[in-house]
């Protein structure tokens, strides 16, 4: 298969890709960076610039199936015009999609779309399934309901899939290492009350799950998490006891987090307990069922 994929370059991209040429597929692949774009027989970048609407419509020919992982980093200060870059980089990103492939004779039979976890509401308690409709109301949950809401459009052209994300765990970048850092150096502790829930998964699983919804159809929400979400001390515990270092108690408390942060202190703070019920009831199979496992090979790896 032909397989178009934004935000191939990234940590999630970079590894879905390579697992899909080894497999024998052929990735296109749109990037914002006219320098990421390569060309080889198997592997071949295209450029867009979403802010122009300006897309590369060759990337579009022979493509069965559009994976759609664009989208500025959560990760870095939400000011009101970064705000704007990750509904854009996400949204607008995804309606250019739609309009080259609307105006193209390409005929898509599957588009899967990132989605995120933030769209459940708080848990302590609550294990959430993608049968839950409840959603939250914070800035993150509205991003993935518009998000969402465009995935949806492309089912007119064929099968649609919301993978909704939870923390990728990976050796490679991502949330890991701001977690692990300051624990790594001695200065690790708990974060607010340390109870509350991070519904987590290792990168080579969310492959699995990207590569899984491809090869069987999977369609409608998938939540893209482990099995059993962790408390933050249970996972500021574990990684600690795998680097071997003391925690300094007591933890930092949520305010001073809040202050410092601002509103991004829902990373977090926010309780996420989300299950992957709908992978459940398939044959897929985590190589990284529990959180020791997956911290043991990612921190075996450093
Ligand atoms: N990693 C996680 O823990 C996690 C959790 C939940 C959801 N997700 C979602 O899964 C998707 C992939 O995650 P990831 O961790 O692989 O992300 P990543 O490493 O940050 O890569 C995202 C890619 O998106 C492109 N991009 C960045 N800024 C952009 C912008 N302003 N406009 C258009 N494209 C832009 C970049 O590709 P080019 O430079 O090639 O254009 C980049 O390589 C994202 O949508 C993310 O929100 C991730």
């Amino acid at each position: 298969m032909t397989i178009l994929i934004t935000g191939a370059t990234g940590l999630i991209g970079t590894e879905l890709s390579q697992q899909l040429v080894q497999s024998g597929h052929t990735i296109h692949y749109l990037t914002t960076s006219k320098q990421k774009c390569v060309n080889e027989p198997h592997y071949k970048g295209f450029y867009w610039n979403i802010a122009c609407k300006e897309i590369d419509t060759a990337c579009l020919e022979g493509v069965d199936v559009i994976v759609h992982l664009a989208g500025a980093s959560i990760a870095k200060r939400w000011t009101k015009k970064y705000r704007e870059e990750i509904i854009s980089s996400r949204i607008d990103s995804s309606n250019l999609l739609f309009d080259a492939l609307s105006r193209s004779n390409t005929k898509i039979k599957h588009f899967i779309s990132a989605s995120g976890t933030a769209i459940y509401p708080e848990s302590y308690s609550t294990l959430y399934s993608e049968n839950n409709v409840d959603t939250a109301s914070s800035f993150l949950a509205d991003v993935v309901k518009q998000w969402e809401a465009t995935a949806d459009k492309f089912s007119i052209f064929g099968k649609v899939t919301k993978v909704r994300t939870g923390v990728v765990l990976s050796s490679k970048g991502g949330a890991l290492q701001p977690i692990l850092k300051p624990i790594a150096w001695g200065f690790g502790s708990y974060l607010g009350s340390g109870n509350q829930y991070m519904s987590w998964i290792h990168v080579q699983d969310l492959v699995n799950v990207y590569y899984y919804s491809i090869e069987n159809a999977l369609e409608g929400v998938v939540n893209g998490v482990a099995e059993e979400p962790v408390t933050n001390k249970k996972l500021t515990q574990c990684i600690a006891n795998l680097v071997k270092k003391p925690l300094i108690l007591p933890a930092i408390p949520a305010f001073i987090l809040k202050l410092m942060l601002g509103q991004m202190s829902e990373l977090i703070l926010k309780s996420e307990k989300v299950t992957c019920q709908k992978l459940k009831n398939t044959e897929f199979r985590f190589t990284f069922k529990t959180i020791d496992k997956a911290l043991i090979e990612i921190l075996g790896k450093k």
